[in-house]
């Protein structure tokens, strides 16, 4: 079973996986200034989205958001959720986007590790990405496969790059989300001119939603379970 097939199946059982927080997530209003580009025309990058409730947060503040989803039933279930009324085209060379009327919001359904900015439908250029749950969520194997993806979406010398990292010990059950340690990742983002702007680290199991609360509790042994939030930009 692929790690994709692993995830369809889990979205096949339930439309609130555990992971999925209903509530714009605090540190994102925290680092509200610092993250969001100061010009509107630039352009947010979640990859991996689920159906986060970011994407129509950062669109009601103007924003274009670029969503990438695998499973097409998390992406209609944002739509129907949010109210973003998205409806579907083809994107040549690799499968379907589901957009607005306006196009402000492109949520591209199919695999990461085979898309490519030249797949987008509108010329924009990528504000910030934010990964929340998407390098955590992939096999441990294709980790430096996903910054190759991420090269050329952060182009822009004013992009920022918010990432949120767990650390955990759970032995049942090592991943995802995966431990994935913040030296790799400035390592990886520092090779696009990236640094550490700032963090945020919560408290031990503090921050999660109910149902991720729940699939903790069944694994029984995870002692600590903690978000930490970078944000990096290259200015
Ligand atoms: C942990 S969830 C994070 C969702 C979202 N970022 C959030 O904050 O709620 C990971 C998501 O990535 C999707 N996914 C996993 N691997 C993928 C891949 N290779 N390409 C596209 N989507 C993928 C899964 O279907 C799942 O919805």
């Amino acid at each position: 079973m692929s790690y994709m097939d692993k995830w369809n199946a889990m979205w096949n059982k339930t439309d609130d996986p555990g992971f999925h927080r209903p509530e714009i997530v605090p540190q994102i209003t925290h680092m509200g200034s610092r993250l969001l580009p100061a010009d509107k025309s630039a352009a947010i990058f979640i990859p991996l989205c689920g159906k986060t409730p970011e994407i129509k947060y950062f669109n009601d503040l103007g924003y274009t958001v670029i969503g990438l989803e695998g499973n097409e039933k998390a992406i209609q279930l944002l739509s129907e959720e949010q109210n973003l009324h998205l409806t579907e085209s083809q994107v040549a060379g690799f499968g379907k986007v589901f957009t607005n009327g306006d196009k402000s919001v492109q949520i591209y359904s199919g695999d990461l590790f085979q898309f490519s900015k030249g797949h987008l439908v509108t010329d924009v250029e990528i504000g910030a990405v934010i990964d929340k749950g998407s390098l955590v969520a992939v096999d441990p194997n294709m980790k430096t496969k996903y910054f190759e993806v991420m090269k050329e979406f952060v182009q822009s010398p004013n992009c920022r790059y918010m990432m949120f990292l767990i650390e955990h010990d759970m032995k049942s059950r090592p991943g995802p989300p995966h431990n994935v340690s913040f030296q790799y990742v400035a390592e990886e983002l520092g090779k696009f001119g990236f640094q550490l702007l700032a963090s945020e680290k919560a408290n031990n199991f503090e921050g999660f939603a109910e149902s991720e609360m729940n699939m903790l509790q069944e694994t029984k042994d995870a002692t600590f379970f903690i978000e930490c939030v970078y944000l990096f930009g290259k200015n």
